[in-house]
């Protein structure tokens, strides 16, 4: 009989309190890499923060109390959970498992100056309005990579039968009537968002009738985020599929769910593999969610092979081999994997080109790969990127998510030293980082920007 776990009330969550100094303070600390070193060993695989995020979010569907499992130690979760919160949420945690208590949600209005550190709160938007008939959410800014409009989710709620309007930055929605209960309905997506069929498929279990979703995305994410919710007694059906039907109930009971694991913290531990032409194991992890990677990796060349509990076998061929690469909604390559593929890419043996087409500005990473001593001309929404016999360590700026941990492993394989700043947006997303690299081989730490040799901090930003 397992024992009851210890559950901790969270007032306000960020990230497990073991954090060092530097750690708890990202965007005042940098990561020093010394590249060259093998690696060798497993890499264990966290669950994944895209189903995380939506899935706390979709607990506000439930007036009980659910448990959710393999809920990974990110800045990003601590913010969730810090939304869920303050609408007046219980949020107890015992490692890495949640214990969020829905039955009472005292508030409409996710604070802005959460919600402006998280876009992915704006996933209570759908669960308020099924839940209350009501939801204020400030708007979620653009980022890095790009505008990231929010109308395709405006657009199904008021299908819905929601009012929405925009004030002074907040979206306004509401279900009118007294019985303040969405409407089931026929909706088509002008473009497979994920985050639009996450809040469409979360608003619609509660609504009055059958919702149809066309043209919906096909991601992992968003079938975990289904079985969340059919775990607690919603009727959904074709997730996974371009269309999803969901049958309103009048309420979700309360369930025990583990979210599957980071698909793409799995890529880019393979690519570091790959990188340093090393032999190492990076699991547990759904091989079929990484279809388009895997076959990339052998077209570059690398030995991938499938082992027993769901762990990934990656060894160097002769040589890499150069490789095109476009990134599409799943099942296509995914643009979470794009700056990761390319530090592969920089290696080859020939020339590739890098075709971004879900995100219209996420080519930062190209200014600092050939910062590195890589040789990538852009071309619009193109990369070609010429191989080179090396790279070589230099001070480089993270602009996003991954292109954080494209820089990191492309740090791995380099020739001396780099120094990767922008680790706000690294520890959006990687659990441990360091600690899992440092156990298979890799040099690297973690320091206070104030122990930085002030002789090698970037131009980059610098003033002109
Ligand atoms: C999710 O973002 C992921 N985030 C992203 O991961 C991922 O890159 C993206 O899906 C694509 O796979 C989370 O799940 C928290 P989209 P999301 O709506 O839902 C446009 C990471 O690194 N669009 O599928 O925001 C949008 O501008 C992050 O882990 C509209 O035009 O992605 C983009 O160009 C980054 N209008 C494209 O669709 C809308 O209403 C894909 O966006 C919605 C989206």
């Amino acid at each position: 009989m397992a024992a009851t776990p210890v559950m901790t009330p969270l007032q306000s969550v960020t990230g497990s309190s073991s954090r060092t100094a530097a750690e708890a303070n990202p965007s005042e600390s940098v990561i020093e890499i010394w590249g060259g070193e093998p690696l060798s060993g497993h890499i264990p695989v966290s669950g994944a923060k895209n189903s995380a995020l939506v899935v706390l979010g979709g607990t506000l569907l439930c007036s009980e109390t659910c448990r959710v499992r393999n809920i990974p130690d990110l800045m990003d979760i601590g913010r969730m959970a810090e939304v869920l919160l303050a609408l007046g949420l219980k949020v107890n945690r015992a490692g890495n498992m949640l214990d969020v208590d829905a039955s009472h949600v005292s508030h409409s209005k996710a604070p802005y100056d959460i919600v402006s550190k998280l876009r992915a709160s704006f996933f209570v938007i759908g669960p308020l309005l099924a839940r209350l008939g009501v939801a204020r959410v400030p708007l979620p800014g653009g980022c890095a990579i790009g505008a990231r409009p929010v109308e395709l989710h405006i657009r199904g709620l008021q299908a819905l039968g929601a009012q929405v309007h925009m004030d002074h930055g907040v979206v306004h929605a509401y279900v009118p009537g007294t019985r303040g209960k969405l409407k089931g309905a026929k909706i088509y997506l002008d473009y497979p968002s994920v985050g639009a069929t996450e809040t469409l498929m979360m608003a619609a279990t509660l609504a009055e009738g059958e919702t149809v979703i066309e043209n919906a995305a096909q991601e992992p994410e968003v079938v975990d985020l289904a079985n969340f919710c059919i775990a607690m007694g919603a009727k959904i059906r074709g997730a996974g599929s371009n269309t999803i039907t969901i049958t309103g109930v009048p309420s979700l009971h309360a369930t025990d769910y583990s979210i599957i694991p980071d698909r793409i913290e799995a890529g880019t531990y393979l690519v570091a593999g790959a990188l340093t032409r090393s032999e190492i194991t990076v699991g547990p992890v759904d091989p079929n969610h990484l279809t388009p990677l895997l076959a990339k990796l052998r077209e570059t060349g690398s030995k991938v092979e499938l082992e027993e509990n769901m762990n990934i076998r990656i060894s160097p061929g002769e040589k890499i081999a150069p490789a095109d690469v476009q990134t599409l909604p799943y099942p296509g390559f995914p643009t979470d994997m794009q700056a990761q593929f390319m530090a592969l890419l920089t290696l080859a043996d020939g020339n590739s080109i890098v075709t971004e087409t879900v995100f219209e500005n996420r080519l930062q990473h190209v200014a600092e790969f050939n910062r590195m001593g890589a040789d990538i001309k852009l071309k619009g929404d193109c990369a070609v990127v010429r191989g080179v016999s090396h790279l070589s360590g230099a001070p480089v700026t993270g602009s996003d998510l991954r292109a954080s941990a494209a820089l990191a492993i492309a740090g791995l394989a380099a020739k001396g030293k780099t120094t990767l700043y922008g680790l706000q947006h690294l520890d959006r997303g990687y659990e441990r980082f360091e600690e899992k690299l440092l156990n298979v081989g890799a040099k690297l730490r973690r320091i206070p920007l104030s122990e930085v040799d002030s002789a090698a901090q970037p131009t980059i930003g610098a003033e002109n």
